[in-house]
């Protein structure tokens, strides 16, 4: 029997790490090919472990080439694409909005436009039964939430960053290629994701770095500011469920009811690190800086799961506590990760090793 094969994009990244990972294992009977440009945000040494399994395969590229999208698309005549690749960072797209539309939204539509010219191709008529096109984004698009009520699918998009905005472009031109030529598609909007492989430009990871290192931690504004958080391998089940049991042209939210304001997660993670690195309570707490607030800070993100939950039977499996203490563990054993994702060499290791195009 012929291996299906499964396109999973921006798979040296934090999720997409995870989501290969769990792909790789799950499924012996796929074989997983993962593309990714390695942006500074790529790190393939997260994925050492199954970097030699048989069903692997790792392909260096950008999505922004439409003309090698469709060479590999001949390629591997792919039977589903899971589409995590993108820039992520809100702080870099205010700073730098081009490349989050090239490649979220130029990106996107050129993946889309290989993937309908690869599979109207090979299905003659454009019957595009057993191919999937997952899109992976997030809440963001839905804007900003007072201090009641929660997102749900049918909530207006609203988006106020320039990567939220990109992102909500990316999911439009999603749906339209499902209504305007039948792609099969399917997209999930998920809240704040933490866990191990985080790059530590983002506020737990990068909270974690700084009390380690006794460096400030900067807090935007007053640190009311609210997030959603949930496990990265839990979303990463959500993926793998949604991908095989999701209903073409859906839309499903992913997160766990788990609100915290910025300035309460920060003293729980100084709690916590006192506690394993066996400070005096109270310690890291006095690195906490006040830093001018993040320009358009969206308040509050609070995802409604139920559609999820309900239809498809996910939920997610850890505590927030539980999965926090984890995440500390894991960059406490992990030193060596972090020390290469700050000073770099990562990137000029594997940039050396896959600068093969
Ligand atoms: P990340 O920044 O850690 O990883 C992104 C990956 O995409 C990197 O490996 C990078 O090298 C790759 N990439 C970037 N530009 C590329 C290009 N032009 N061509 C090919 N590869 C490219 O991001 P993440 O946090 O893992 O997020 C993954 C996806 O999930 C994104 O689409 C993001 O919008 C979405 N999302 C993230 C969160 C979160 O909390 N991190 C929450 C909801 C949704
Ligand atoms: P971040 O991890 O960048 O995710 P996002 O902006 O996509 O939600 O930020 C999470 C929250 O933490 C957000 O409200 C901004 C805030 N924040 C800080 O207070 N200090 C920091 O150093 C960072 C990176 C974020």
């Amino acid at each position: 029997m012929n291996k299906k094969h499964i396109l999973i994009t921006g798979g040296a990244g934090f999720i997409g790490s995870h989501v290969v990972r769990r792909f790789v294992k799950s499924y012996p009977e796929y074989n997983i090919i993962n593309l990714d440009k390695l942006t500074y945000a790529g790190n393939l040494a997260n994925l050492r472990d199954i970097e030699n399994a048989a069903n692997y395969r790792f392909v260096k590229g950008d999505i922004c080439d439409a003309s090698f999208l469709q060479e590999l698309f001949s390629t591997y005549h792919f039977d589903g694409v899971i589409h995590l690749a993108a820039e992520s960072h809100v702080d870099r797209s205010i700073s730098n909005p081009m490349e989050f539309i090239m490649t979220n939204v130029v990106g996107t539509v050129n993946l889309l436009n290989a993937a309908r010219e690869s599979w109207s191709r090979l299905l003659s008529g454009g019957d595009f039964e057993n191919k999937r096109f997952y899109h992976i984004s997030t809440d963001e698009v839905y804007g900003s939430l007072g201090e009641t009520g929660f997102f749900t699918e049918d909530t207006k998009y609203d988006p106020h960053s320039p990567y939220s905005a990109s992102k909500a472009s990316s999911d439009h031109m999603v749906r339209a290629y499902h209504d305007t030529y039948g792609l099969p598609v399917v997209i999930s909007n998920c809240s704040n994701n933490y866990g191990s492989f985080h790059f530590p430009e983002k506020l737990i990871p990068l909270a974690i770095n700084n009390i380690c290192n006794n460096k400030p931690v900067p807090v935007y504004g007053k640190g009311e500011n609210i997030r959603d958080w949930l496990f990265v391998e839990d979303h990463a089940v959500a993926i793998d469920v949604i991908y095989h049991y999701g209903k073409n042209g859906e839309t499903y939210n992913i997160g766990g009811h788990n609100e915290w304001k910025n300035i309460d997660l920060i003293q729980l993670l100084c709690k916590i690190l006192d506690r394993k690195l066996g400070r005096p309570e109270g310690t890291s707490a006095q690195l906490i800086t006040y830093v001018k607030d993040r320009a358009g800070h969206d308040l509050r993100y609070a995802i409604d799961s139920s559609k999820l939950q309900r239809e498809l039977g996910w939920k997610p499996s850890l505590q927030f506590e539980e999965g926090l203490e984890k995440t500390v563990d894991w960059y406490l054993a992990n030193k060596k990760w972090m020390d290469e994702v700050t000073s770099g060499e990562y990137q000029n290791y594997y940039q050396n090793q896959y600068d093969l195009r």
